[in-house]
């Protein structure tokens, strides 16, 4: 048994028109026995700027403490908020530094990203363990339910999906995906980020 396999759980992250998505699952388990079903894997860093953390759970705590840290004394010093393709790269140094002892964290980034114009535009990614980016224009997977993901999201997900079309593909992306996997389900939580609001919505799902 893999140590990443250890407590279970699944992030995505997805893109739309002019918004972004973010879900999990909320299961905590020791290997195949589960333990909870109120784990939440996803954090908000800023307003606009949002990380889930799967993997092994006492990591998650951890890095969820270690990027607040390190969030602040960037506010601090540059006195304005973090940026998500920032963050990236502050989460992907921040795991790379640890490259020979690593957090078993597979971090998945997603936000609203401000351009030069002054708009808003969506940003995701996903890293692995030591902290290698992977930019990706459609959807990111990680988590131990991530084959089964890019599964489902594959077949899913399209271009330029308004807010409740993107909550509806990606709720039905990890519902679906979760279900063929043992150690991640038991609810799922989904944020969706638009220019002016937050939806959050927690959906019930299998709970064998
Ligand atoms: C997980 O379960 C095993 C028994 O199967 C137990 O020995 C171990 O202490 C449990 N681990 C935790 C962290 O509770």
């Amino acid at each position: 048994m893999s140590i990443m396999q250890m407590n279970g759980g699944s992030v995505i992250a997805m893109v739309g028109k002019d918004c972004v998505a973010i879900a999990s699952d909320l299961r905590l388990g020791n290997q195949s026995l589960g333990i909870s079903s109120k784990f939440e894997k996803i954090f908000p860093m800023t307003d606009r700027v949002y990380v889930g953390l799967p993997g092994l759970a006492t990591d998650v705590t951890t890095l969820h403490q270690q990027f607040r840290y390190r969030l602040n004394m960037y506010t601090i010093k540059e006195e304005r908020e973090i940026e998500p393709e920032t963050f990236a790269h502050l989460v992907s140094s921040t795991l790379y530094e640890k490259r020979f002892g690593p957090y078993f964290i597979e971090p998945v980034i997603a936000g609203l990203q401000k351009t030069p114009s002054g708009d808003l535009k969506p940003y995701i990614a996903a890293t692995d363990l030591i902290g290698c980016l992977n930019f990706a224009k459609d959807f990111v997977v990680a988590g131990t339910a991530s084959d089964k993901l890019f599964g489902v999201a594959e077949g899913l997900w399209e271009p330029d999906l308004e807010p409740e079309d993107l909550f509806e593909t990606i709720a039905q992306t990890l519902l679906n995906a979760v279900d063929r996997d043992a150690y991640s389900g038991w609810g799922a939580v989904v944020y969706v980020l638009t220019k002016d609001k937050v939806i959050k919505r927690e959906l019930k799902g299998r709970m064998d």
